[in-house]
């Protein structure tokens, strides 16, 4: 089977990072990191790469002048490593129709909620409101990109309880450890070629 060449986009710690590189040396995807590009320097997910002798790539939006030039030079970072799937693997910026028309229907994130609901929360606040909501269970997603904010076709989703003593921070670690596992399922998935889109739903077969 061929291998999917894969550019994943990082501001942060990247421990997905980490786990969709261990699942790949595993050989538990048929996948190779082309590039893991990030818009900030100091991101210890670059180091979690360069480790691993993955080509890393800054490209900070501080420097352009807008969105879609900053944008466009994450397109020539891609393009240039001829990347077919793009991951968002805790990417702090949204990416503007420029950017996900270009890689139409070939680029995913994982969100640490259940979505729908939750979507366009960040951080410990997306938990916060898990808990305040009242639900007894939230997970994380590997969705779609598409032009609206977690809103794109589901791929994967993993769940865990929310415990009556939980805070952000004791369900964020809950639910992140079920993110490296998702993640890597959801490339699989996307790298055997027989996921079809249909609406917002998602096919395996
Ligand atoms: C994860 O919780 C992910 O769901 C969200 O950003 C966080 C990134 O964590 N999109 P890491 O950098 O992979 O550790």
């Amino acid at each position: 089977m061929a291998v999917l060449r894969v550019g994943v986009l990082v501001s942060g710690g990247g421990t997905n990072l980490q786990a969709i590189i261990d699942a790949i040396e595993r050989r538990e995807i048929p996948a190779e990191i082309a590039t893991v590009t990030s818009n900030v320097r100091t991101a210890y997910a670059l180091q979690r790469a360069a480790q691993r002798g993955i080509r890393t790539c800054v490209i900070d939006h501080h420097d352009f002048p807008d969105r879609t030039m900053f944008e466009q030079a994450l397109i020539a970072e891609f393009d240039s490593q001829r990347v077919q799937l793009v991951c968002l693997a805790g990417f702090m910026r949204v990416l503007s129709p420029v950017f996900v028309h270009h890689f139409d229907q070939h680029i995913i994130n994982i969100h640490p909620a259940l979505l729908p609901a939750f979507k366009g929360l960040w951080g410990h606040h997306v938990h916060e409101a898990v808990i305040a909501s009242g639900a007894r269970f939230s997970g994380c997603s590997v969705h779609f990109v598409t032009e609206d904010v977690d809103a794109g076709p589901i791929i994967v989703q993993h769940v865990v309880p929310v415990l009556e003593t939980d805070d952000a921070a004791t369900l964020a670690a809950r639910v992140l450890v079920e993110e490296h596992k998702a993640y890597p399922e959801a490339i699989a998935l996307c790298a055997g070629g027989k996921l079809r889109v249909t609406g917002n739903r998602v096919f395996t077969s």
